[in-house]
C-alpha cells in the first residue's frame, strides 16, 4: 500500500508534491510527508493523519526547493504515528526515501546495520533503506541505491533524494508499482497516473528493478549494472477530468453514476450483434479452450464477487468446470493445475499482493492466464498470458462500484467467447445474449432512477446495527456483494447467505425488526426464493425485496420493493447491484461516515 511521489524541476516542489499525493489518498491516509531538497540539506516534514494536517504544518513552516519526495501511508509496520510517517532518514539526515510496499527481511537488515553503528528511530520496515543506501554510499547515489536493494527482499517503489547530490534523485521499483511523469524541464514519479496528471499526460511505465535517475538534464532509466534503457513513452488519454470528483459529493457517488459509460466502454467493439465476440487482446485458439479441463477464477473481495458471477456464467455457457477462489486462500492450497487449466485473475488495480501470487503460481505450473484489470500496464496485465482490460476509467473511491460492474462484463465476456468458440450454446440464443447484453448500459441508467427513494429507504433503516442478504444463484453473488459495500462504507454488521442456506443455522439471528435484503431476480427461482422470505417474515424480519419489474405478487409479502428494469435473468447482477451499491452509499451518508475513504481500508492491497 502507500503511494510515493517525486519531483524533479524549476517550480517550487512543496505543493505540486502535495497536489500529486492528493491524488494517491486513495493508496492510505495514515500519515502523509515530505522531504524537499535546498541549501540547507534534506528538509523533513511530516504528520499522522490526513495530508491536510501536513499542509497545515507545511503553510506554517514553509519549505522551499525544487527537487523532493512525498509519501501517504497505509500503516503496515509500526501504528501511524508521526515518527513512523515517511520520509525516513539515515542518521544525520542526509539521505532520505519515501517507499510503497514491504521489506520482508528487514529485522535481519537491520541487526546487521546495528552491529555497524546505526540507529534506528521508528519501528518501520523501510526505516533500513535510507541507513542501507548510506552503508554503500562512496558519492555515487544510483550505486549506492542500486547495491542497497540487491539486499532488499519484498516489495518496493522508492524514491530517494541525498543532500550530497542536489542535482538528482533516484528512484526504483519492485513488485509494487511506479511511473515517470515527463514533464517541460520538469519530471516526476508517482505510484499512479492521476497524480501526475494536472502535470503531464506523457510517461513512462516502470518494470521491476527498473532505476530512474532524475536531473536538470532529464531523466534516464536504467537496468541492472547501470545498463542505459530506452522507454517508450506511454501517453494518457483519458481526461484529467476523470480522476476529480467531477461535480458530486463523493467519488463513489460520481462512479456510480459512470457505471453505463463504463460498460459501453467495456464492451465495445467486443459485443456487438451480429458478429463473432471479438477480445483482441486475448489469444487462446479454439483448439486450447476445447482442452480446458478446469479454470480457476482468482481475485480478492468486490473483484472475489465477480468471479462468482463468472463461475455461473461460464459453466453455464461454455460448459466447462469453474473454480472460484479467494486470491490469499488459493495461493496457500496445492490446487491442482496443468497446462489444460486456464486462470482468470480478477482485479481492479492489478496490483493485489495475494493475487499476483497466485498469478505466479499457476503460471509456474504451466496454467494460461488471463488477467481483467483496470490498469493499462499494472503488474497483472504484464505478468499475464492474455489480458482482458475493464475500462471502467480511474476509481478512486475505495469502495469499488464501475470496475466491478465491467468486471461482470468481462465475466459475460469470455463466458460468451467461449461458449461461441466450443459451440455449446445454440446460435440464436447466444445472438439473443448479444442483444440484450448491448442493452445494459440504458437499463443501469434506468435503475439509477431509482437513487431518491433508496435515499429514503436509508433514512427509515439507518439505525439499525444488523443486516441480511439473500440470494440464489447470481442472486447469491450480488447479495454477497450489496453485503461488503454496506459493511465496509457505513460499519454496519451485514451478512449475505445463500437463501436456501438460511434453515441450516443463520435462521436464529432473525427476531422482530431484523433486516433482510432479498434479492429475487431470477424467474426461475423465483417463487423459492419468495417462500425463504416468507420465512423470515414469519420470524419478524422487515424485508425488502429487489425484483424485476413486472413482479408485483412481491408487494402482496412486503411492501418495501425495489423494483430493477427488465432484464434476461443472466444478466441481473449487473442491474440489481446498482441499488445496492445506492444502499450502502446512502446508509453511508446517514451515518456521517468518510463514503471514500472508509476506515482501516485502502484502494490497493499491495502487501499479503
Ligand atoms: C471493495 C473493494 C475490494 C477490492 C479488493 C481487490 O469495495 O474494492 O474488496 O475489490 O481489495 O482489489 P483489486 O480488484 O484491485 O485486486
Amino acid at each position: 500500500m502507500c503511494g510515493i511521489v517525486g519531483y524533479f524541476g524549476k517550480r517550487e516542489a512543496a505543493p505540486l508534491l502535495i497536489e500529486g499525493l492528493s491524488k494517491l489518498e486513495y493508496r492510505g491516509y495514515d500519515s502523509a510527508g515530505v522531504a524537499i531538497l535546498n541549501e540547507n540539506g534534506v528538509n523533513v516534514a511530516k504528520r499522522k493523519g490526513r495530508l491536510a494536517n501536513l499542509e497545515a504544518a507545511l503553510e506554517e513552516s514553509p519549505i522551499e526547493g525544487y527537487v523532493g519526495i512525498g509519501h501517504t501511508r497505509w500503516a503496515t509496520h509500526g501504528s501511524p504515528s508521526d515518527v513512523n510517517s515517511h520520509p525516513h532518514t539515515n542518521g544525520d539526515g542526509t539521505i532520505a526515501v519515501v517507499h510503497n510496499g514491504i521489506i520482508e527481511n528487514y529485522i535481519k537488515i537491520k541487526e546487521w546495520l546495528m552491529t555497524k553503528g546505526y540507529t534506528f528511530k521508528s519501528e518501520t520496515d523501510t526505516e533500513v533503506i535510507p541507513n542501507l543506501v548510506d552503508y554503500y554510499y562512496k558519492g555515487d547515489l544510483l550505486n549506492a541505491v542500486m547495491e542497497a536493494t540487491e539486499k532488499l527482499e519484498g516489495s518496493y517503489a522508492i524514491g530517494v533524494i541525498c543532500k550530497n547530490e542536489p542535482d538528482r534523485l533516484v528512484a526504483v521499483r519492485n513488485e509494487s508499482p511506479l511511473i515517470v511523469g515527463l514533464g517541460d524541464g520538469e519530471n516526476f514519479i508517482a505510484s499512479d497516473i492521476p497524480a501526475v496528471l494536472n502535470q503531464t499526460r506523457d510517461v513512462y511505465l516502470l518494470e521491476n528493478k527498473e532505476f530512474v535517475v532524475m536531473t536538470k538534464d532529464g531523466v534516464k532509466i536504467y537496468g541492472d549494472f547501470e545498463k542505459e534503457i530506452e522507454k517508450e513513452v506511454f501517453h494518457v488519454t483519458w481526461n484529467a477530468d476523470a480522476a476529480e470528483k467531477g461535480g458530486y459529493e463523493h467519488f463513489m457517488m460520481k462512479e456510480i453514476h459512470e457505471q453505463p459509460k463504463a460498460i459501453k466502454d467495456t464492451m465495445a467493439g467486443r459485443i456487438v450483434p451480429g458478429h463473432p465476440v471479438n477480445i483482441d487482446d486475448i489469444h487462446i485458439t479454439k483448439e486450447q479452450i476445447e482442452k480446458l479441463n478446469k479454470v480457476y477464477i482468482v481475485a480478492c473481495g468486490t473483484a472475489y464477487h465477480a468471479g462468482v458471477v463468472g463461475k455461473y456464467v461460464i459453466e453455464k455457457l461454455a460448459r466447462i468446470p469453474v473454480e472460484v477462489d479467494i486470491a490469499s486462500e488459493f495461493r496457500y492450497r496445492d490446487p491442482i493445475i496443468d497446462q489444460n487449466t486456464l486462470m482468470i485473475v480478477v482485479s481492479q488495480s492489478g496490483e493485489t499482493a495475494d493475487t499476483l501470487a497466485a498469478l505466479k503460481m499457476a503460471k509456474e505450473r504451466g496454467a494460461r492466464v488471463i488477467a481483467v484489470t483496470n490498469v493499462v500496464g499494472s503488474s497483472a496485465a504484464r505478468e499475464a498470458d492474455d489480458i482482458l482490460y475493464t475500462w471502467a476509467g480511474p476509481e478512486i473511491a475505495v469502495a469499488s462500484t464501475k470496475a466491478y460492474v465491467t468486471q461482470l462484463i468481462a465475466m459475460y465476456t469470455i463466458a460468451l467467447f467461449f461458449a461461441e468458440q466450443k459451440g455449446t450454446v445454440d446460435p440464436h440464443d447466444l445472438e439473443d445474449m448479444k442483444k440484450e447484453m448491448s442493452t445494459l448500459p440504458e437499463k443501469v441508467e434506468a435503475a439509477l432512477a431509482s437513487e431518491e427513494s433508496i435515499h429514503e429507504l436509508a433514512k427509515r433503516i439507518k439505525e439499525h446495527t444488523d443486516m441480511f442478504f439473500l440470494g440464489r444463484g447470481t442472486d447469491y453473488a450480488v447479495a454477497m456483494e450489496a453485503s461488503l459495500k454496506v459493511k465496509e462504507i457505513s460499519y454496519v454488521h451485514s451478512e449475505a447467505y445463500a437463501s436456501g442456506e438460511l434453515k441450516h443455522g443463520p435462521i436464529a439471528l432473525i427476531e422482530d425488526g431484523t433486516i433482510v435484503v432479498t434479492l429475487a431476480t431470477q424467474n426461475d427461482l423465483f417463487d423459492k426464493t419468495v417462500s425463504n422470505m416468507k420465512e423470515v417474515i414469519a420470524r419478524g424480519a422487515n424485508v425488502i425485496a429487489v425484483a424485476q419489474e413486472g413482479h408485483t405478487e412481491i408487494e402482496k409479502s412486503t411492501e418495501n420493493v425495489v423494483f430493477i428494469p427488465k432484464v434476461m435473468d443472466l444478466f441481473t447482477p449487473v442491474v440489481a447491484i446498482i441499488p445496492m451499491q445506492l444502499l450502502s452509499y446512502y446508509l453511508s451518508i446517514e451515518k456521517g461516515c468518510d463514503v471514500d475513504k472508509p476506515r482501516n481500508l485502502a484502494k490497493s492491497v499491495t502487501v499479503e
